[in-house]
């Protein structure tokens, strides 16, 4: 369902919700990179949340599998698998995984969601970012993933946090407040994206009574920054621009003609209004996770 053409149809109310997850390899992995240390700090404390007993750990919906290779790291007495419904992503994890030294250590395994949770087997650590967003019954997903766990075993999903900042509010070119309006489209593009999922089912999105609804146990929630001051170094201006060029090509048609033609000129590439040569430009984002244990 997930493999080349997702599950949106692509015509949404003007909105192309089409996703292309081989496309988004280069940004998912590039978005990964850039938030390392956080990941880290991230594993860190799933480990002192779980107990010392972690024989499995699944990074569900792991996309080129940083964070994978990140928990296989932490959990030095694990096996730990990418399983994602994108082949392409897969063999990313697996080839990220040897360049790390970690062959053997991580594996992978290709499973359609949500029909693929039935195959998931049993784990000790279950992490899932910015994934179970993408499954029609949100609450369903989590009653499977946590019908995955041992006994003790703990959840983590990120979800949610606060939208990516990464311009001043005024840039010099085009109407103040861009980065506002771009929330609002992509919001707008988020529900169009979530109501064509199949089996598609509104949920108030309480993560942690989701999670209390699914029978786990001690759950709460921690939130990690990404703070990136300017001026950015070429891989975090390299990410923005795909970024910036994502957006042109999903929510651009909701923005004004204004709007439009100042994305125009942060995607130039010779402009020195350029997002790959601007001076302002930054990286500040907030990624929540919500963790709770089997009982
Ligand atoms: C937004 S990416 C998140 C990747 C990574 N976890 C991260 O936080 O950067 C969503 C991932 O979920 C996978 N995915 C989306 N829908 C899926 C489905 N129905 N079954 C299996 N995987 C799916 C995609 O292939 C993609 O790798």
């Amino acid at each position: 369902m997930s493999t080349q053409h997702g599950h949106g149809h692509g015509h949404g109310h003007g909105h192309n919700t089409d996703i292309d997850w081989e496309v988004m390899a280069d940004q998912l992995e590039s978005s990964g990179e850039l938030q390392l240390p956080l990941l880290r700090q991230t594993a860190e404390r799933l480990r002192e949340l779980v107990g010392p007993q972690v024989r499995r750990v699944l990074d569900v919906g792991s996309g080129p599998g940083v964070m994978t290779c990140v928990l296989a790291e932490a959990f030095t007495e694990a096996e730990a698998v990418a399983v994602d419904g994108t082949p392409g992503l897969l063999d990313r994890a697996l080839t990220r995984a040897d360049r790390l030294g970690l062959k053997g250590r991580v594996t992978v395994q290709h499973a359609d969601l949500p029909e693929g949770f039935a195959d998931l087997g049993k784990a000790d650590v279950l992490w899932s970012s910015k994934a179970v967003h993408h499954l029609g019954d949100q609450q369903a997903a989590l009653d499977a993933l946590a019908g995955v766990l041992r006994p003790g075993g703990l959840l983590a999903v990120a979800e949610g946090g606060l939208p990516t900042r990464f311009l001043p509010r005024d840039i010099g070119i085009g109407r103040p407040g861009l980065q506002a309006r771009l929330d609002i489209v992509q919001e707008e593009w988020f529900e169009v994206m979530r109501a064509e999922l199949p089996g598609s089912i509104s949920v108030v999105e309480d993560w942690p009574e989701m999670f209390r609804r699914a029978g786990l146990t001690s759950v709460g929630s921690f939130t990690t920054l990404l703070d990136l001051p300017a001026p950015l170094g070429e891989q975090a201006r390299s990410f923005l621009y795909g970024h910036l060029t994502r957006l042109r090509d999903t929510v651009s048609e909701s923005l004004d003609a204004e709007d439009r033609a100042t994305l125009d000129v942060l995607l130039d590439r010779d402009s020195p209004d350029g997002i790959l040569r601007r001076p302002d430009a930054f990286l500040l984002s907030a990624a929540t996770v919500v963790t709770g244990l089997a009982p």
